[in-house]
């Protein structure tokens, strides 16, 4: 039915009109079935693994001295994960949230094991550490999605967008770590960003000024 005049059906709701103590952005989630508590902590989780594995891929693409291709390749992952830190750390404070007052709370929590430089860091090792990181970083968007899909449009829209370049930088160590281990061909499809961590679904440019 049209609204009218007298009756706009979305001017109030179950927030009292100049409550700052509540969000309707929440409200709305809560009432669509979404647990706001369990995703709040687990968004905060996978902020602290994104962070955590900036750093230590930065470690990572050290050590991969000599090898030119795979330093560029774990460089765009590395700093996507950076851009994913920064798109996702707003939403957690719309939903009422926050970082840990604390940096190291912070990383004991990141929701993927630390990207440790291995003992013996050839590249076959390096290239191990980052594809089973890429793993846990795809498990962990994909619940979030499966938390918010139908229910909470923006924390999906950011999660799925930070799961395709998970997606694309497994793709990435599946090529580089089978043939430089087994000599098997198995392409990612990929060739290059445009320019180092070029983020194409995270970046938060275009997001905020469309
Ligand atoms: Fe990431
Ligand atoms: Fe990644």
């Amino acid at each position: 039915m049209a609204a009218t005049r007298d009756n706009k059906p979305h001017a109030t709701g179950r927030v009292p009109a100049g409550d700052v103590t509540q969000r309707v952005g929440v409200e709305q989630m809560t009432s669509r079935g979404v647990n706001i508590e369990e995703l709040r902590e687990k968004l905060i989780d996978a902020a602290g693994a994104e962070f955590t594995t900036y750093y230590y891929y930065t470690i990572l693409r050290m050590h991969l001295a000599g090898k030119e291709d795979y330093k560029e390749i774990c460089e765009d992952a590395r700093l996507e994960d950076r851009s994913h830190f920064e798109l996702i750390t707003p939403r957690i404070y719309e939903l009422g949230a926050g970082l840990p007052r604390d940096i190291r709370d912070f990383a004991d929590r990141a929701g993927c094991p630390d990207a440790y430089l291995p003992a013996n860091p050839t590249a076959v090792e390096i290239l191990t550490v980052l594809l089973e990181a890429e793993r846990c970083a795809i498990r962990t968007w994909n619940e979030i999605c499966d938390l918010t899909h139908g229910k909470d449009p923006r924390t999906y829209n950011l999660a799925s967008r930070i799961l395709q370049e998970e997606i694309e930088h497994e793709a990435w160590f599946i090529e580089l770590l089978s043939m430089e281990r087994d000599g098997v061909a198995r392409p990612s499809g990929h060739f290059r960003r445009g320019n180092p961590g070029d983020a194409p679904h995270s970046k938060n440019m275009p997001f905020y000024v469309p």
